[in-house]
């Protein structure tokens, strides 16, 4: 007989089908207390025209958590991702490279990255490659620093991405979908609507068929990713959205992609531009 999703997903979520439930997100609004002040995060946006008879509205994962885990993110201080912040500072003012180099030394403050994150991944204009904000910093660390690669999911490349990300919260999630990125969005666009493993499950059939159902503790969300990195408290950790990406398709019982493939920063993109128009809130705050 046929499954339906709902049953897989409880399947797969190892819950009986009943005690599931569908609920909206919450209503709340999201003002962050930095060290210089406060500001409100988008976290509901209209859908842009290309998600047609997908999604309508966007909502961040952030409106999905329980209470606890939304007032963590609403205080710097509060927030256990500020502490891989501030390491990726000390990374980012370090004498490290073969010589010597820093990255303060070429590019002065972090903040001259502000807006980087809310525009990638993106196609570099000189080398025509699709580039996520990792990919620019191993480029530096290879090639203008001449160290060793930083592993992809290591601790040196996410307190460096958290770091960087930090600089363009507040703005607006903005991927370029068209142009050269065209080819690159839609192999991400399949392969979010490829089943995948024993279940057969796709994203979609998660993050857009099933969004909003409840059950225990994980209400389903889309599947942005406008928070991240984001400090997971089940991992006590930064988690890259890859590495988000890794954990989902490994619950279908499929093997996976790497982080850094082709496949997955396609899918990163695409899965970016379902969240055009939210603030890039990278450090968030999930369970
Ligand atoms: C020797 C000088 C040098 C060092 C050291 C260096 N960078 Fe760069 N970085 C550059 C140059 C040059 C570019 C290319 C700028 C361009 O193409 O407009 C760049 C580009 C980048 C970009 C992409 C920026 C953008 O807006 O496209 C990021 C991110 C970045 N570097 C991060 C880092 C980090 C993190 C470090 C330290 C681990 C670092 N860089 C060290 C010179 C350097
Ligand atoms: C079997 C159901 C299922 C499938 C299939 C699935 N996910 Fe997930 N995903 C979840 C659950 C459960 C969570 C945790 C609750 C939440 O944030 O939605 C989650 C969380 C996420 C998050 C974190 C969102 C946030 O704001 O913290 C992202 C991003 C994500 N998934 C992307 C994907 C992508 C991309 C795919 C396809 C490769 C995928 N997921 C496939 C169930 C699924």
């Amino acid at each position: 007989m046929y499954r339906t999703a709902t049953s897989l997903v409880s399947l797969v979520l190892g819950l009986a089908l009943t005690g599931a439930a569908l609920a909206d997100p919450v209503e709340d609004q999201l003002t962050v207390e930095t060290e210089d002040g406060s500001i409100d995060l988008v976290t509901t946006a209209p859908a842009p025209a290309y998600l047609d008879g997908a999604l309508t509205t966007l909502h961040s994962g952030w409106l999905y958590r329980e209470t606890d885990t939304r007032d963590m993110q609403r205080d710097d201080f509060d927030n256990p991702g500020m502490v891989f912040v501030d390491r990726g500072l000390d990374s980012w003012n370090k004498a490290q490279g073969v010589n010597g180099e820093s990255c303060a030394g070429c590019h002065q403050g972090p903040e001259t990255l502000a807006g980087l994150r809310a525009v990638t991944p993106r196609v570099d204009a000189k080398t025509g490659k699709l580039m996520t904000v990792e990919n620019y910093i191993q480029s530096c660390v290879t090639e203008r620093m001449g160290l060793e690669e930083w592993g992809w999911t290591g601790d040196k490349m996410k307190d460096m991405l958290a770091l960087i990300s930090l600089q363009s919260r507040g703005m607006a999630v903005n991927v370029a979908v068209d142009g050269p990125a065209a080819s690159f969005w839609e192999a991400g666009k399949d392969i979010y609507y490829t089943r995948f493993g024993q279940l057969e499950m796709s994203c979609a059939n998660c993050h857009e068929d099933k969004q909003g159902l409840f059950i225990r503790s994980d209400h389903l969300s889309q599947g942005q990713i406008n928070g991240f990195p984001t400090y997971r408290l089940k991992d006590a950790g930064i988690l890259s959205a890859q590495q988000r990406f890794v954990g989902c398709v490994r619950d279908t019982r499929a093997e996976t992609f790497k982080p850094n493939s082709d496949e997955f920063k396609a899918l990163e993109l695409y899965v970016a531009s379902r969240g055009n128009g939210l603030s890039v809130e990278g450090v968030s705050v999930r369970h």
